[in-house]
């Protein structure tokens, strides 16, 4: 490295004598020379000199700020075409439609996968939630993650198997919270009405091709994606209500991670009677047990 250093030098006292006043270095080459130039004023009686103006040999500093990621547009929701056939024909149909989306495809993350909705093709209650998470695109499967734990225990308590409903998203892919809109910790950010907007005739087409007797919005976004964003400001509105979606009553109310973040029998218990309304709708039989639960 000295030997190195000593040859800069020498190079550069020669090309101050064919008239170079100036040359660009790095800092940290600037560093280099400063530290050479000083051990030999140090040592020796011979001076060095190599005097460059600081800002004429300074390389432009590296930008520190990163850039910012614009979330681009979306173009035009897709148009699905269901093919004839029986319903496991038609879904896997779906389900290649979906898996090859090149929206879809160009939000995925290295390595995580598309999530299409999955379950009993002839359920009676369909579930909505608004997008899948990190478990869930690490997956490629809807509700696999604590919330979607949760989800499979309050079906449990309806008196069902997870493998007896369906379970979907609005969104086939994470939304990624790097983009402008975000303020959430990744993995939490909600779906902008647009990209709710894009997936959603998928969505309609699994509800299509199960024909459930009822569906089940699960939280605001949910909600918001499947009423449209200015049907209510809180989900306080419109939860515990019977609307409608693509021709199936729906029931709207709070999605599983409320609970997980608020612990308290009474949030249960303002699921619960929700979930109690869909068990009678779908004429499920429900126990005294199950009407007091949480109360
Ligand atoms: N929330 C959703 O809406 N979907 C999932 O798959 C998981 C959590």
């Amino acid at each position: 490295m000295r030997t190195a250093l000593n040859a800069l030098t020498d190079e550069l006292r020669r090309l101050k004598t064919t008239g170079i006043k100036s040359v660009s270095v790095s800092e940290a080459g600037l560093l280099a020379l400063r530290s050479v130039i000083r051990s030999r004023q140090n040592s020796s009686s011979v001076a060095v000199n190599v005097t460059v103006p600081m800002r004429a040999i300074t390389a432009p500093p590296m930008p520190v700020s990163k850039p910012k990621v614009v979330e681009p547009k979306l173009p035009a929701p897709p148009v699905v075409n269901l093919t004839a056939g029986d319903k496991a024909g038609r879904w896997a149909a779906l389900v290649a439609a979906i898996q090859s989306d090149p929206v879809a495809l160009a939000h995925l993350p290295p390595g995580k996968k598309i999530v299409c909705g999955t379950g009993n093709l002839d359920a009676r209650i369909l579930f909505i939630g608004d997008a899948p998470g990190l478990e869930e695109e690490a997956e490629g499967e809807p509700f696999v993650g604590p919330a979607g734990q949760l989800l499979t225990k309050m079906i449990g308590a309806m008196g069902l198997k997870r493998s007896e409903v369906y379970l979907a998203s609005l969104m086939t892919w994470r939304p990624d919270a790097t983009s402008p809109a975000a303020s959430a910790p990744i993995g939490h950010r909600g779906p902008t009405d647009e990209e709710m907007r894009y997936c959603l005739p998928y969505l309609r087409a699994q509800i299509e091709i199960v024909q459930p007797t009822l569906l089940v919005a699960l939280g605001s976004s949910a909600a918001q994606g499947l009423l449209g964003s200015s049907a209510f400001k809180a989900l306080g509105e419109v939860r515990g209500e019977w609307r409608e979606f693509s021709g199936c009553p729906l029931m709207v109310t709070y999605h599983p991670s409320y609970i997980l973040r608020n612990q308290s029998n009474r949030s249960k218990r303002m699921i619960w009677e929700d979930l109690l309304k869909v068990m009678e709708r779908a004429a499920l039989p429900i126990s005294e047990k199950q009407r007091a639960f949480f109360l």
